[in-house]
């Protein structure tokens, strides 16, 4: 029996769980603050700590929330709702609905699935999203909503349609020139998760990085849509969008993407310190890249990248002459901190170690990008870290590039800029096919401390077919 009490919150349960729905339904939840631990240490959560199935079986609910509308927060609701039907049920947001939501999410959900067939919209509201975002301890971010559980699927209903609108352009006028600011949180950030299948979501004007993933393992995102789009004429390619990512990634295991398409102003991929076993297929990335990084940032804790393959791939930088846009290093980018330490993160760090291994691109179409290929081993964000490029002893070994092609704008396709403290080796080539968008002149390799390069000679230009 459809039991309805929306005079008080607006959820209806399709199967009633609460037997004093009204008592259930009167406390309106709100998420307590949570921080997203730099490292793992023995009071974090590892994913043998996860929960597993083998937890207690609630009864199967449903729950649909409809909007309170006239733009009061609808965030209690729909925590209400999750706590009702967020382990073994069914929460909907049906389109075409907008929900406001001007305070921070926290959800839990064990087998589990999320409907978010209507948009979140969140508020523009920068001084209380500054104050009050859960804090991410990495690089000392923020983020707007977590999302912890396992076994459970996020969908937003088709292609373009459901997920969030973050109201960015408040944020990327604030953040105009500068990178990293405090407070401005991610969309959405999943943690301590296992088996959890995201597809058809999309991000409409995202806060700043769209996805975060921390201390997870089997993620799959399909079908997914972000358009960070800056919509201010006063925007330039200096202050575009700025940090506005795709997905980041640290200590996940086992995640496959799928069917991306990505328009924003800083990397659409950016696997961070021990993402392992990824597989990344059909993106399309205007305004950022598939980017490495960055590493080696915080000395101590070692960042480990393996067994990531990618394939079917097109990078684009597009710059408009009204609105501007991001220039684009690389479709391919590898990028690690200087060996010397300066300054604390986000805008400083450097001196860690690590390595970057087995990674794979497989058809890969840049367009206008600085370069297609970029290993660079002198990442700084503080001045005087700039005269130690020769020092970082962060390795990067066994990447094979397959089928490259496409435009760049300077006359570098491929830059292997190694450090000389640890050179990279075992980098393979093949069917490159590279022009400068400028004269249609094939491009050419740059190596430095590069070593066990097959398929390329430094200095020679690329053959085209
Ligand atoms: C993830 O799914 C696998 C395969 O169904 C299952 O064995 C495992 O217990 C699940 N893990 C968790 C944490 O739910
Ligand atoms: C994070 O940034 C805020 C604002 O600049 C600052 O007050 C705080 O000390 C920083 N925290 C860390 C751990 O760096
Ligand atoms: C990964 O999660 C999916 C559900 O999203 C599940 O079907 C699959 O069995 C899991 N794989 C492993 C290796 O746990
Ligand atoms: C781009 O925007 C920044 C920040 O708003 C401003 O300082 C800079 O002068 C602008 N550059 C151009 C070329 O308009
Ligand atoms: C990716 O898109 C293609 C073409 O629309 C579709 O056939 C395929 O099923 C999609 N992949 C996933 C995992 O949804
Ligand atoms: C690639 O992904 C896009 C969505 O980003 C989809 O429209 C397209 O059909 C996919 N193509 C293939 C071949 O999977
Ligand atoms: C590499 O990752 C893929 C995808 O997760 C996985 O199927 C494969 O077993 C991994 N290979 C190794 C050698 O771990
Ligand atoms: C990565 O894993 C290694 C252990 O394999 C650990 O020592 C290191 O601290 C981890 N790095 C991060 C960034 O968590
Ligand atoms: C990395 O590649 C090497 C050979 O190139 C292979 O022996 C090894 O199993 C791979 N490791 C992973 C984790 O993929
Ligand atoms: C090379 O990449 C292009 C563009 O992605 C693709 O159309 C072509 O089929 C690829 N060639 C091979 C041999 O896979
Ligand atoms: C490539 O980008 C440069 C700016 O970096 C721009 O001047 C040029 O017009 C672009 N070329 C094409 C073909 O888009
Ligand atoms: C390589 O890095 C050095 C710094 O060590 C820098 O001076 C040089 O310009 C870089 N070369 C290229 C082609 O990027």
């Amino acid at each position: 029996m459809r039991f309805s009490n929306a005079a008080v919150v607006s959820t209806i349960l399709f199967l009633s769980v609460c037997a004093a729905e009204l008592e259930c339904a009167s406390r309106t939840p709100t998420a307590s603050q949570a921080t997203l631990p730099l490292h793992l240490g023995p009071t974090y959560p590892t994913s043998s700590s996860l929960a597993t199935s083998a937890e207690p079986h609630t009864v199967h609910t449903q729950c649909e929330v409809v909007p309170l509308g006239w733009g009061r927060d609808d965030a209690p609701q729909i925590l209400k709702a999750v706590e009702l039907c967020g382990n073994g049920g069914t929460i909907t947001l049906p389109a075409p609905y907008t929900y406001t939501i001007s305070s921070r999410l926290y959800m839990r959900l064990t087998r589990a699935t999320l409907n978010v067939h209507g948009l979140l919209s969140f508020t523009p509201d920068l001084g209380y999203w500054i104050e009050n975002s859960h804090r991410v301890e990495f690089q000392n971010m923020s983020t707007a909503w977590i999302i912890e559980g396992n076994d459970f699927i996020v969908d937003g209903g088709g292609w373009q349609q459901g997920g969030i609108n973050g109201n960015g352009q408040a944020w990327y006028g604030r953040a105009a020139g500068q990178s990293n600011q405090y407070g401005r949180p991610i969309s959405l950030s999943i943690y301590n998760s296992a088996n959890v299948s995201i597809n058809n979501f999309a991000f409409y004007q995202p806060q700043f990085w769209s996805v975060w993933a921390q201390d997870s393992r089997n993620i799959t995102m399909t079908n997914i849509y972000i358009n960070g789009i800056n919509t201010d004429p006063a925007g330039n390619s200096s202050n575009y969008a700025i940090n506005v990512d795709g997905i980041d990634t640290m200590r996940v295991d086992q995640m496959r993407l799928e069917n991306w398409t990505f328009h924003g102003g800083d990397d659409c991929f950016a696997p961070k310190g021990n993402s392992t076993n990824m597989v990344l297929r059909n993106f399309t990335c205007i305004g950022g890249g598939i980017a490495f990084g960055s590493v080696g940032q915080y000395p101590g804790h070692p960042d480990f990248i393996t067994n990531i393959s990618v394939s079917d791939i097109r990078v684009s930088q597009k710059i408009d002459t009204k609105y501007g846009g991001a220039a684009v290093a690389a479709g391919a980018y590898f990028k690690s901190w200087v060996g010397v330490e300066m300054g604390n993160p986000p805008q400083g760090g450097g001196g860690g170690t690590g390595r970057v291994s087995n990674v794979t691109f497989d058809n890969l179409i840049v367009e206008n990008t600085t370069q297609a290929v970029y290993i660079n081993k002198c990442y700084f964000k503080v001045p005087a870290q700039g005269a130690y490029c020769d020092t970082s002893t962060f390795e990067f070994q066994n990447f094979n590039f397959n089928n490259i092609s496409g435009t760049v704008r300077t006359p570098i396709g491929v830059n292997l800029n190694c450090s000389q403290a640890a050179p990279c080796r075992e980098l393979k080539f093949s069917e490159l096919n590279l022009r400068q968008s400028k004269t249609d002149k094939t491009a050419i390799a740059v190596f430095e401390n590069a070593q066990n390069v097959f398929g390329l000679s430094e200095g020679t230009l690329m053959f085209s077919h």
